[in-house]
């Protein structure tokens, strides 16, 4: 039971940590250690591609999560993918706060912190100056997400085992945050995953640094699936010539989100006078938030278009904020669907490019058997203005963040089988 609550929004914000190396336990100095040696991207390299299948669904988990080989010998670290934020962080094999995984299964840093003077370490704290007195001083960093978890450590670099398409197995040494101080927003227990991997596009990202080193391109998808699991990639390898609708990727000013354009609201086929939304695909976020005035548009249109039908409030389900029920308990969103309009959002910078969002992209239907909203409230959980599509509306599709040509694409796809390339 350990998660019906658990709503996650995964953007987020890397802030410099002012008590820069006071923090991190002694003994895991970082001198003697060299620089990692980062390769330039070669234009002439042939790049790869890399794909992974993944676990999670929407409901009851509230995440998807990627299981990784880090280090050498390698563990398998299950990392929550989050397409709202850069960093990659395992959780610690230090004196720790807020690790919830056993030792065996923490990651144990062996004198190989990133030293401060790696360009890595100052992509990551690029909001402000990065003290760096000492060129062997440790890389700390501190990110803290959009529902207030948080997570603040040092930055370690290790081999991660990759797949590539082309037939290989590497082990690139990349850099990423070993956390000992974890916090978790909410009220749900902990997720059992042992980290997370930021799938954004900052210079520390790890799709960031396999571009850098000329193993694959500034891009990276993934498929939900409603069933659950599905699959990540990196690269380009998997992305369809045809079929994928793309909008341009315009970056928000605070972090490196992937934001689309202006977008115009449709409730079953027509305007529904809610026009100039810039949305964030985060695929660290269980549901889809709007801003104020559009969540309480979306629960007037849907409200209204109930009338009349054998739905009734469902206040006693405290699964989300709205639920209705039914004349029998819906076993599925199968059973649920037919009651509800769908939703699409029209981009108007790119021509007739639409994100459909049927009934089952923003309701689940909860474990009492009734139906629920799963859009949310942005304003309430702290989000302001900001609207953010969720893993719930990114299921069944598959959904690419293509940092080449700037542009968010989705399009049709079985996410329950590995793509080949
Ligand atoms: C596969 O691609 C990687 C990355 O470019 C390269 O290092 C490796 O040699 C390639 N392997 C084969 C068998 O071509």
């Amino acid at each position: 039971m350990c998660s019906e609550k658990m709503n996650r929004v995964g953007l987020g914000v890397v802030f410099f940590l002012l008590c820069l190396s006071a923090t991190f336990p002694r003994g895991f100095s970082a001198a003697n250690q060299p620089p990692p040696k980062t390769k330039t991207a070669q234009t002439k390299k042939i790049v790869s591609s890399a794909v992974f299948p993944i676990d999670g669904n929407v409901y009851p988990l509230g995440y998807y999560s990627v299981s990784l080989n880090i280090g050498n010998p390698p563990k398998v670290f299950d990392l929550d993918i989050d397409s709202g934020s850069d960093l990659a962080w395992v959780q610690c094999d230090a004196p720790c706060t807020g690790c919830t995984k056993p030792r065996e299964s923490l990651y144990k840093p062996h004198s190989n912190l990133l030293h401060c003077v790696d360009p890595l370490c100052s992509a990551l704290h690029s909001h402000n100056k990065h003290p760096c007195k000492s060129p062997t001083e440790q890389c700390d960093y501190e990110i803290e997400y959009a529902d207030h978890g948080s997570s603040l450590g040092v930055l370690v670099v290790d081999n991660f085992q990759l797949k590539l398409s082309n037939g290989s197995t590497l082990g690139p040494r990349l850099a990423f945050g070993c956390g000992y101080n974890q916090k978790y927003a909410g009220p749900g227990a902990p997720p059992p995953t042992a980290g997370v991997l930021g799938l954004g596009n900052g210079k520390a990202s790890i799709l960031s640094q396999l571009t850098q080193m000329g193993l694959t391109r500034n891009v990276v998808g993934h498929c939900l699936s409603s069933r659950g699991g599905g699959f990540l990639f990196f690269g380009d390898d998997f992305v369809p010539s045809s079929g994928v609708a793309w909008t341009p990727i315009t970056h928000d000013s605070l972090d490196k989100h992937y934001t689309s354009g202006p977008a115009e609201l449709y409730f079953g086929g027509k305007p529904a006078g809610v026009k100039g939304l810039e949305v964030i695909f985060d695929s660290g976020s269980s549901y889809t938030y709007f801003n104020s005035a559009t969540y309480k548009a979306v629960i007037n249109l849907v409200k209204t278009s109930l009338k009349g039908k054998p739905l009734k409030d469902a206040a006693d389900d405290k699964s989300l904020p709205i639920c209705w029920k039914g004349n029998q308990a819906f076993k599925s969103i199968q059973d649920a669907k037919n009651f509800f309009t769908p939703l699409a959002l029209s981009f108007t910078n790119a021509k007739n490019v639409q994100l459909q969002l049927p009934p089952e992209a923003y309701l689940i239907v909860s474990k009492y058997g009734n139906a629920c909203l799963g859009i949310l409230n942005g304003a309430e959980v702290g989000l302001g203005n900001f609207n953010i599509i969720g893993d719930i509306s990114l299921q069944e599709k598959m959904v690419i963040y293509d940092n080449e040509k700037r542009q968010i694409g989705w399009g049709p796809a079985n996410c329950d089988r590995l793509p080949k390339s």
